[in-house]
């Protein structure tokens, strides 16, 4: 496949290189620059704002590609950073967290000092139940507080957090708990959507039972005014009888590249894979990022409107904000619906956000019930400086809109699980341009070596279209591995282009530097700004009896950017109903990934296009069903397959 040739899945983003004398701060120019060329220099300079057990002794060695450590000999311990660090300066009566609930109409607070002795009580709770240092915890919980106490908790005793977002089903949870054998569960009672509550402790219970490996406990936290479930005494522990009679934890020192969490993402292949991050190199770079990239000082307000089941969440609604002394706000709500589209708005003032980060969906979903914003008119926007976008592609429509409905500059940004930071972005603290050119993600951010080369790796001319690749080493904080498969890392990320980080995900960088990001060249598709895999969509698919071979590609969708769509083969001679093995389906699929899989349409056929080595190309399917130009290869076995799928698309789709 050439540059030329890799598929773009969306169409009118306009690239115009809009470039004003402010674009390229001297700031910016200069510190990328020496981010590349004296990075130990640089990268210290931003260690020396937390504080170490023990200083590091070299702050970068790459003698191992693509493996590479930070802060060699180093001593750190994140929490103490996050939480401990700003109470011992006397900040301990700034709130830390804001937790915004509608679901369950209330706001609370907690402040440094607050959130420091139940972090250190939480702490000293995993220590009697016998999590130590490298132990794993999984954390399966809302938008609540206590998530963030959890992970803190578990990285203050050198334990390594597995969050998991609650929107994945109980098969998903105990894929990942086969895998990380986590020592100890957390999770909530109940989660609560808009129209429904989520049982996460049957579904923890659930996932334990068909899981090889057993935890040692499960720790409950019984929400408030909700019934509490029944615990198993051998097995469940509750969260507030244990935290009451606590000792306190101190925090434990762990070496600077000890894992500090772990992040399932899905990939090519149908397994999760999880993404481990280092413990010290990420803080480094978190902190750093607070300041340079999205311009915010501490005791300011910060919000990302993201689950911290999700990469952004974790980096942005726990990590960062608290390394760097903000205010968290922990948003339990959708954009729309809990109660209407102003809920955005009304935070915003009532909380005096400094920063919103969210996904372009976010705001889609709200333009379409409030296209003329009217409730943002209703409320105090001036607090608001900027408002960040990442996840997925932000249409230039959706940005404008918003540009206006929050009175705000809307910068996109790109990143990755794997990356824990932006790759590129518009580095407000370091004074780039506030007015990016339209549809472009921003310019690499310090550290990242960012080119655009073709099939060979050869760098396209500034503004064609290629894959997007990153020039080892990769920047601190990023994934160190994938968890017990190194062999799996190097394959699936560096081989294909020999010393650069391959992101699987194709675009332009124009002469200035601005890197616009169009799609993904691998199967991963992004639904509502998360990201799943086609063929583990199509595992669960397969899994119904009557099926026997199934592809899954995304089809656009207004909202949500793309939806999973199937085509699906079934068995011959197959005589239930179709529509009736369609909601089987359907269901299969939420009970196997989850609901957040937002699987709902397909399509059944009789065949499917092959290439002589016996692949689909999901690329052409994605191109059909989107109603938009296809090009056969020329190794496709049959290409009368086409026509025979486009008839089929016009009259017999199927929906949920
Ligand atoms: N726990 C349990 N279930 C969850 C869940 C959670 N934490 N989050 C979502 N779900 C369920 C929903 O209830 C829904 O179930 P349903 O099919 O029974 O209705 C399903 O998963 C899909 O949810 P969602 O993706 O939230 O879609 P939606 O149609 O309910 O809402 C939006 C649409 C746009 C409001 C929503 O997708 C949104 O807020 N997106 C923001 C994206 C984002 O934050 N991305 C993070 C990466 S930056
Ligand atoms: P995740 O690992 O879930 O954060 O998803 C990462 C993927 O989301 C990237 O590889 C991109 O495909 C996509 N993505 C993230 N941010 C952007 C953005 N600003 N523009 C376009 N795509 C994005």
């Amino acid at each position: 496949m050439s540059a030329s040739s890799v598929a773009i899945r969306r169409t009118g983003i306009a690239i115009r290189p809009k470039l004003t004398a402010k674009t390229y701060s001297t700031a910016y120019h200069e510190a990328h620059k020496k981010s590349l060329d004296c990075r130990e220099e640089f990268w210290a300079e931003a260690a020396e704002d937390l504080t170490w057990f023990k200083k590091w002794n070299k702050v970068i060695d790459h003698t191992n590609p693509p493996f590479t450590k930070w802060f060699l000999g180093g001593e750190i311990n994140h929490c103490y950073n996050a939480v401990d660090r700003h109470v011992e300066k006397g900040r301990g009566s700034q709130p830390a967290i804001i937790h915004d609930s509608p679901v369950t109409k209330s706001v609370s607070k907690m402040t440094y000092s607050e959130l420091l002795d139940q972090v250190s009580r939480l702490a000293g709770v995993l220590s009697k139940l016998g999590v130590k240092k490298g132990d794993r915890v999984m954390i399966y919980m809302p938008m609540i507080p206590q998530a963030i106490i959890s992970m803190m908790a578990t990285v203050r005793l050198g334990g390594i957090h597995v969050v998991v977002f609650g929107g994945f089903a109980g098969k998903e949870l105990s894929v990942r708990i086969n895998s990380c054998k986590p020592k100890v569960i957390i999770c909530a009672n109940y989660g609560i959507e808009p129209t429904r509550l989520v049982s996460y402790k049957p579904m923890v219970d659930q996932a334990i039972e068909m899981a090889e490996h057993k935890p040692l406990k499960t720790i409950v936290f019984q929400r408030p005014n909700l019934d509490p479930v029944t615990l198993n005494n051998n097995t469940d522990v509750d969260w507030n009888e244990q935290i009451s009679s606590a000792r306190p934890h101190d925090c434990v020192p762990v070496e600077s590249n000890h894992p500090m969490y772990l992040l399932y993402t899905s990939g090519t292949t149908g397994l999760p894979k999880a993404a481990v991050r280092p413990t010290a190199g990420h803080s480094v770079v978190l902190n750093w990022s607070m300041q340079n990239i999205y311009g915010v000082k501490p005791g300011e307000i910060f919000w990302t409107a993201a689950d911290i089941g999700w990469a952004v969440g974790h980096s942005y609604a726990c990590h960062g904000p608290l390394l760097h002394c903000n205010t968290t706000v922990i948003y339990e709500g959708k954009p729309v619906g809990t109660p209407d589209a102003s809920s955005f708005f009304r935070i915003i003032n009532d909380h005096k956000v400094s920063c919103l980060f969210t996904a372009p969906t976010a705001l889609r979903v709200i333009k379409r019930e409030d296209p003329k914003a009217t409730a943002s008119s209703k409320y105090d926007m001036s607090s608001l400086r900027t408002l960040f976008v990442a996840g997925e592609h932000c249409d230039i429509d959706t940005a404008q809109w918003a540009m206006k409905a929050f009175k705000s500059p809307v910068l996109d940004h790109w990143w990755q699980t794997e990356t824990g930071h932006p790759i590129t972005a518009s580095c407000v603290g370091l004074g780039n341009s506030l007015e990016p050119p339209s549809g472009s993600t921003g310019v690499p951010v310090p550290g990242w070596d960012v080119q655009v080369v073709d099939e060979d790796g050869v760098p396209v001319e500034p503004g064609q279209l290629g894959n997007i690749v990153v020039r080892l080493p990769l920047n601190l904080g990023t994934f160190q591995t994938i968890w017990e498969d190194d062999d799996s890392y190097v394959d699936t990320y560096f081989k294909k282009y020999p010393g650069y980080y391959d992101t699987m995900d194709a675009g332009v960088k124009d002469e200035k530097g601005y890197v616009s990001v169009m799609s993904r060249t691998d199967d991963v598709i992004n639904v509502a700004g998360h990201r799943l895999s086609c063929g583990h969509i199509e595992e669960a698919i397969c899994s119904h009896k009557d099926v026997v071979e199934a592809a899954v590609v995304a089809k656009d969708d207004e909202i949500k950017g793309s939806t999973p769509f199937a085509y699906i083969i079934l068995k011959p001679g197959c005589s239930v109903e179709k529509n009736q093995i369609f909601q089987e389906i359907v269901q299969l699929v939420r009970q196997q990934i989850g609901p957040v899989a937002a699987f709902k349409e397909g399509i059944f056929v009789n065949r499917l296009p092959k290439t002589r080595s016996g692949k689909t190309p999901r690329k052409t399917l994605e191109s059909l069903v989107n109603k938009k130009p296809y090009k056969v290869s020329p190794t496709i076995e049959d290409e009368t397959v086409y026509p025979e799928l486009e008839q089929l698309l016009k009259n017999e789709m199927m929906e949920s």
